[in-house]
């Protein structure tokens, strides 16, 4: 029974932990305790990349990259929507107008189909917020 009081002292622990959590968070000045638990790991460009396995199948994102099923995405962060060159859109992105930014790709990425319906980027969309953030720090990066 020599495991016992390790058990005992992990769950005394854990315990600790929880009640931690529910906390409210303090509103003296400086002492501010974040109401929301920090996201375990922090979106990056690197992860980011790993995202953009998913979109390899039909983009390029590299300088000048040819066009695929879908249009290059070389520099797409602020580009005007639905004009790379060389590329045939959907009447229903080029309807959009506007620029890619990050609001707007975050939505778009989300559910393609949802955002323009009518899209020809037959993608069921990235389900997953952190991973979204962090595909978009990924296409921010490359320009
Ligand atoms: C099955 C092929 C396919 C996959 C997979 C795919 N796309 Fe697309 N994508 C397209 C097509 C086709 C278009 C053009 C859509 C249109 O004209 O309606 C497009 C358009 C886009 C645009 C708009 C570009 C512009 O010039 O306005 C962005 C941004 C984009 N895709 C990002 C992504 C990202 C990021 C992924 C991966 C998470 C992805 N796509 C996955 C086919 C795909």
């Amino acid at each position: 029974m020599r495991l016992l009081p390790v058990a005992l002292a992990g769950a005394i622990l854990l315990a600790g932990c929880g009640k931690a959590e529910q906390q409210p968070a303090s509103d003296v000045p400086g002492t501010a305790v974040p109401a929301e638990p920090a996201p375990a790991i922090e979106p990056t460009a690197a992860m980011g990349e790993q995202v953009f396995k998913r979109c390899v199948a039909c983009h390029t994102i590299e300088k000048d990259g040819p066009n695929g099923i879908g249009p290059n995405l070389h520099d797409v962060v602020g580009r005007a929507v639905a004009t790379h060159a060389g590329f045939n859109y959907s009447a229903a992105l080029k309807a959009k107008g506007g620029n890619w930014d990050d609001a707007k790709l975050d939505r778009f990425l989300e559910a393609p189909m949802k955002y323009a319906p009518g899209t020809r980027m037959a993608f069921a969309g990235v389900i997953d917020a952190a991973d979204r953030r962090a595909l978009i720090l990924y296409l921010e990066s490359q320009k």
